[in-house]
């Protein structure tokens, strides 16, 4: 099943989706104005017309349908580290992007996940879940694809899979130098915590390049 042929302007959509994929709080909070643009017998509608995994979007140079789908090694992994040195840049030892791939897989937790347009990898998302908080990381998308829902489909997805572990509340970390993307975040319910955040390295688990 597919997302509906026409799309309707893309805050709207959003708020659609959000609302049809269990969301109704916290996007209903987000988009009150959009929340009561829309019947029960209309949301029950799209909700039909909704798959978890694929939707159409005009995403991206032409239209087309994003699957969001478990990372696979073979097929993605060139692709994701692409992807991550282009939108992510990264330049510690601990973030290379084909260490974090390999450990990641080492954990087999069914928790990384990407966004394909015809085979091609245009976003990702992380999520870990440790029975007590579940986390979200690399949250990504191809420049080219962005404005048009995949960032919000990703987070959701991840979401849906945190839940159905079980997990009661999710956090994220943005660095200081993109704190801008916050308002990505508070779209999708997510709000701002006086946390310090602290963390260490541990060397000895850290490959040299
Ligand atoms: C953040 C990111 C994943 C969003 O992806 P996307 O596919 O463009 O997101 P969506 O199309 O679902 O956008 C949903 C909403 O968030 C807003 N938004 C998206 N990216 C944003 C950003 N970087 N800063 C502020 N707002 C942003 C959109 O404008 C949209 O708001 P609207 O519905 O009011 O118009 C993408 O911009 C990206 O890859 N950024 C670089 C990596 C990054 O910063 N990741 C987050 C790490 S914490």
């Amino acid at each position: 099943m597919q997302f509906g042929d026409t799309l309707p302007p893309r805050r709207e959509k959003s708020a659609l989706l959000g609302i049809a994929q269990g969301n109704i709080n916290t996007r209903a909070l987000s988009y009150p104005q959009h929340f009561f643009l829309l019947t029960g017998a209309e949301l029950i509608a799209m909700s039909d017309k909704l798959d978890k995994d694929s939707f159409t979007s005009s995403a991206g140079p032409r239209m087309g349908t994003i699957l969001i789908k478990q990372f696979e090694n073979t097929a993605h992994r060139t692709q994701v580290i692409a992807l991550w040195q282009g939108v992510f840049g990264y330049h510690t030892a601990h973030n290379r992007p084909s260490l974090a791939i390999d450990k990641k897989l080492a954990v087999a937790d069914d928790l990384f996940f990407v966004a394909l347009m015809e085979d091609v990898v245009v976003g990702t998302a992380m999520a870990g879940y440790d029975g007590h908080r579940g986390w979200i990381y690399s949250v990504a998308v191809a420049p080219s694809y962005r404005n048009r829902g995949i960032g919000t489909q990703l987070v959701l997805h991840a979401e849906r899979a945190l839940s159905s572990k079980g997990c009661m509340k999710i956090n994220l970390q943005i660095l200081q130098t993109n704190k801008s993307v916050s308002s990505f975040y508070s779209s999708l319910g997510y709000a701002v915590e006086e946390r310090v955040s602290m963390s260490k390295l541990i060397g000895e688990n850290i490959p040299a390049a």
